[in-house]
């Protein structure tokens, strides 16, 4: 359910966009959908974005126009707002747990492909039973750990004994591995991403080697993130990519370092207005942390010189004037680049998207709250 009404209409200049609001720069998103493009041509991998950075419909359909075969999803009432708006190809990079939750995806598997992760033996028979209730076969890949000690079960044997398990489900089909290393996506230095990556990849070859072993293919090897996706790519094992914040970025990528890296744009900012000048070194904007996700870092002010913003409460940012810096005045508008964008993005029903100072779009992000 959309709440409020947009806070722009088309074809406005943006200094009329109602703060505070989610803005995309087009001509800088455009750019970072085909720069990946560009970038992972020739890998032999394929692209399949995460949309839980933008939640958003039109963009998946836009990334799917420019050469992804599908979306990833991590949640499922996320896929349904994407299959409800007509996109056919879901991988949930996840495990789905629970009567309600696995009926749900399975009812969602007569409308579009679906693909989902798993990680445990119980699952699969819950998630088979609920596939043969519906009607459907289901796409199950086995979750390896691969460094983030997060989901998924070890390389290797266990990863094998789980494949048995999908294989022996009725009504599921197993598709493959999903080997995500999160932990490695914001590491600084180049070298550190890519050795974490090189670690990731020796188990997800050792995986396939077992199976092979047992003549169980591995259709697809699935992970990679923004800040790691050109090792997966190069790497021998992984034929399937998930980026997700490159179409946007935010202050914690822009601070990764990108050596051998395309580089992607700034193309997502949160517009604020000043709402108090309280003293010559210190205005509050209207965007705190209702507006701004602080889970990775404050917003950073760009376009103005001077200003640092150093406190995020509810509804308020405290930014810190530089005597050297022009001190905006009441009402002025200002632009913030987010801390993280996923959460960022999910604070907001609209998407408003500016060219050239004007509106052009203002884009609902239809799976905005969607956590269930
Ligand atoms: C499973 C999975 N794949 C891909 C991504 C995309 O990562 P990023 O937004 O850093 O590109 C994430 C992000 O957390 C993820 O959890």
């Amino acid at each position: 359910m959309l709440a409020g009404i947009p806070p722009a209409t088309i074809g406005a200049s943006i200094a009329e966009i109602d703060t505070p609001a989610l803005v995309l720069d087009l001509d800088a998103f455009e750019r970072n959908v085909a720069t990946m493009t560009t970038a992972v041509r020739g890998s032999g991998a394929r692209l399949r974005p995460h949309a839980k950075s933008h939640k958003c419909p039109e963009i998946a359909k836009r990334q799917i126009k420019a050469g992804a075969i599908g979306i990833c999803c991590q949640k499922v009432s996320e896929a349904e707002a994407f299959v409800d708006a007509g996109i056919r190809d879901v991988l949930v990079t996840n495990e789905i747990v629970g009567a309600a939750k696995v009926r749900r995806l399975a009812h969602l598997a007569r409308r579009a492909r679906i693909a989902v992760c798993v990680d445990d033996a119980r699952n699969v028979a819950e998630l088979s039973a609920a596939a043969n209730e519906a009607g459907v076969v289901i796409d199950a890949l086995v979750e390896i750990n691969v460094g983030a000690n997060r989901c998924g079960v070890e390389p290797g044997e266990p990863a094998l004994a789980l494949v048995r398990a999908i294989k022996a489900a009725p009504f599921l089909r197993y598709a493959g591995i999903h080997a995500y290393q999160g932990s490695a996506q914001h590491l600084r230095a180049v070298a550190d991403r890519r050795a974490a990556i090189d670690r990731a990849s020796a188990a997800a070859r050792k995986t396939k080697e077992l199976l092979a072993h047992y003549r169980i293919p591995c259709e697809t090897i699935t992970g990679a993130g923004t800040g790691s996706f050109m090792f997966e790519a190069a790497s021998d094992v992984y034929n399937e990519l998930q980026p997700g914040s490159y179409i946007f970025m935010d202050a914690d990528y822009n601070a990764n370092a990108w050596d051998g890296f395309p580089r992607f744009e700034q193309s997502l900012f949160v517009f604020t207005s000043v709402m108090s000048t309280p003293t010559r070194d210190r205005i509050v904007v209207d965007a705190g942390l209702k507006a701004s996700s602080t889970d990775s870092g404050l917003p950073v002010v760009t376009g103005w010189p001077g200003l640092e913003y150093t406190k995020a409460s509810d509804e308020h940012g405290v930014v810190r004037v530089a005597d050297t810096a022009r001190l905006p005045a009441l009402g002025e508008q200002l632009r913030l680049i987010p801390g993280h964008c996923d959460p960022t993005v999910n604070l907001y029903d609209w998407m408003v998207c500016v060219r050239k100072e004007r509106v052009e779009a203002v884009w609902p992000i239809s799976a905005r709250g969607a956590v269930r």
